[in-house]
């Protein structure tokens, strides 16, 4: 069934746990997630962000995403993931989607709250959800440019860019967002060194904004990492570029074993969503605090 950003991240907070937020940019990562969300009986956020219009449009994708939202055993919000053009969420929500990301964190500042403002008023009026974003997240999910072996030359955000929790307490008020996307450390894509989360700035966030705190770039942080971030306040957790390259890298092995023999792309897409149903069971386990949860996520 459908649900707003709003409902579904009261039920993590009511259960100090967080939610994973998984990018589905076709249909089956819908499947992988939604699949394993009822396998789990656990509420879930599957997102559309704006950089995977090159892999799919919006206005595919999205429509299966409402269609099977709806049709799931368990709570679902549908979420734009980064719409940096107010008229991107309008399209969003008018396929029915319960919370969108007005992401202006590459403006000034007052601009950045006057657009989340209006995102706000457009959502509100459809009964949908706002997150938005103060601070800068660095770099795309699932990005893999870098060297040879596709490893990025150090983590990109730096502490210039992490969210100032007094300008995070100015935001919300003004804006009346639902959740809030604050940059600490975490970056999209493949870390190449440790990522070190500024823990105490999580927290000082949290003391001065009264809202959910949402960790963007949540693949390849580890098991300890996440359950002190939820306890300090992060109640959506944005992952996708692990759980595509465990469904990728699966396929590339699969196929290795068949050698000569021909390969369906029926079972190509079968290793795909069970590789990645593996990986999102995983996480979800980790992000709710059920046992046993952290094996693939914490793996390289
Ligand atoms: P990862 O690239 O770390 O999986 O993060 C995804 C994300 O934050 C989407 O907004």
């Amino acid at each position: 069934m459908l649900i707003t950003m709003k409902n579904i991240l009261q039920v993590a907070e009511a259960k100090q746990c967080a939610l994973g937020a998984f990018n589905t940019p076709n249909l089956e990562c819908v499947i992988a997630v939604l699949s394993t969300a009822e396998k789990l009986n656990l509420p879930v956020i599957i997102q559309f962000a704006e950089v995977h219009e090159d892999l799919i449009p919006l206005k595919i994708m999205g429509p299966i995403m409402v269609a099977l939202a709806e049709k799931s055993t368990v709570p679902v919000c549908v979420h734009l993931d980064h719409g940096t053009a107010l008229a991107y969420l309008s399209e969003a929500l008018k396929m029915g989607f319960t919370s969108v990301m007005y992401d202006g964190s590459g403006l000034e500042y007052h601009d950045n709250v006057a657009n989340t403002c209006m995102a706000v008023e457009m959502a509100s009026r459809c009964g949908a959800s706002v997150e938005a974003e103060i601070g800068a997240i660095g770099r795309e999910e699932g990005s893999s440019l870098g060297d040879k072996a596709g490893n990025h030359v150090g983590n990109v955000t730096g502490e210039s860019c992490y969210t100032d929790p007094d300008q995070a307490r100015d935001f919300v008020t003004r804006t009346k967002i639902d959740a809030l996307a604050c940059s600490f450390g975490t970056v999209h894509g493949i870390y190449v060194t440790k990522p070190s989360l500024d823990f105490l700035r999580l927290s000082e966030i949290r003391t001065k904004v009264n809202i959910p705190l949402v960790m963007h770039g949540g693949s390849g942080i580890c098991a300890d990492d996440y359950r002190e971030c939820i306890s300090r306040g992060i109640r959506k957790i944005n992952y996708y570029t692990y759980m595509s390259r465990n469904g990728g890298n699966y396929v590339k092995e699969k196929c290795a074993s068949k050698g000569s023999e021909d390969v369906y792309f029926h079972d190509v897409v079968k290793w795909g969503i069970d590789a990645m149903a593996r990986d999102i069971m995983s996480a979800m386990k980790v992000f709710s605090g059920l046992p046993h949860g952290v094996d693939n996520v914490t793996k390289e």
